[in-house]
């Protein structure tokens, strides 16, 4: 992806995707069928069978109060619910306008919203979760602000440069190869979202499912295939930590067996000599 935020990035960025195998741009386009294990990841999912952006904005979602399933793949689950509140704690410390990347089941947003902010602005790509979005956005204690339904590689750009003090991403993969890395792809363009002190947590409980088992800890997993990555997207190392918060999945949990879960904290330096104001321009 040629976004700002990645040309932004050293030339190293290529050569950190030890987990990816590309660093091909995402595309607008997803796998009919595929499935996922807690100690792989994702089968099936890959550019070939790739759907159209719009047979992905439209494929139906399935709901119920415990789970959200969309194309036959597990993608939000109610036992996430306190690990969401972590992530939104994070995502809601410098209070502001909050960006929020994926909307699922409503968990994460519902809980953002219990803090106190000025604004929440949600990217959503599924069109039935955006009407599920919108119906919550007239709800909602604070202003929402929803954009889509689209894919946020096609939507970021409707954020402006610099407006937004705290960033919770939470999606998925769009082929297998970024099943580790996809969410660098995001945070090398969000970067320059963010305001001078503004902070970004994500989220990718189904690399981290995987990832886990490979390490002895989450110190060590973090410094081999997070924070490269993060670096590379422009934070500097003093900005970025991480907590560790309890998780306690269900046994119907095809992509998380751990019982903690990863909660990255970046800052945007608050004297960044890059800044230049909103609506910055490189
Ligand atoms: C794991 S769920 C989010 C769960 C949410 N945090 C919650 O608490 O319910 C992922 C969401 O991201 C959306 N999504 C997936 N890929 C996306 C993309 N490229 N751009 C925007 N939204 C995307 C999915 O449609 C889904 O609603």
């Amino acid at each position: 992806m040629a976004g700002r935020g990645l040309s932004r990035c050293s030339s190293q960025y290529s050569q950190l995707l030890k987990y990816s195998g590309t660093n091909a741009a995402p595309k607008a386009s997803l796998m009919r069928a595929f499935s996922v294990t807690a100690s792989e990841g994702y089968h099936g999912l890959n550019s070939e069978n790739a759907k159209s952006h719009a047979e992905w904005t439209g494929t139906k979602e399935e709901l119920d109060d415990e789970r959200l399933d969309i194309d036959g793949h597990p993608v939000m689950q109610r036992w996430e619910t306190p690990y969401m509140a972590s992530l939104a704690k994070i995502a809601t410390a410098e209070g502001g306008r909050v960006l929020e990347i994926g909307f699922g089941m409503g968990i994460s947003a519902g809980a953002i919203q219990k803090h106190d902010i000025a604004e929440h602005v949600i990217l959503e790509a599924n069109a039935d979760v955006f009407k599920r979005l919108q119906e919550f956005s007239k709800t909602s204690p604070h202003k929402v602000t929803p954009i889509g339904p689209g894919l946020w590689q096609d939507t970021i750009k409707e954020v402006e440069d610099g407006s937004i003090s705290g960033i919770l991403y939470d999606t998925y993969p769009l082929v297998k190869e970024e099943q580790h890395t996809h969410q660098f792809d995001f945070i090398g363009q969000a970067f320059e979202k963010l305001r001078p002190g503004g902070v970004l947590t994500y989220c990718n409980l189904t690399s981290l499912g995987v990832l886990r088992g490979e390490f002895n800890s989450w110190k060590e997993l973090f410094a081999e295939t997070q924070l490269p990555h993060l670096l590379a997207c422009g934070f500097r190392e003093e900005d970025i930590r991480f907590e560790v918060a309890p998780a306690a999945p269900t046994a119907d949990c095809e992509y998380y067996q751990h019982d903690t879960a990863l909660v990255p904290i970046c800052y945007r330096p608050v004297a960044d000599p890059m800044f230049t104001g909103l609506g910055q321009k490189e």
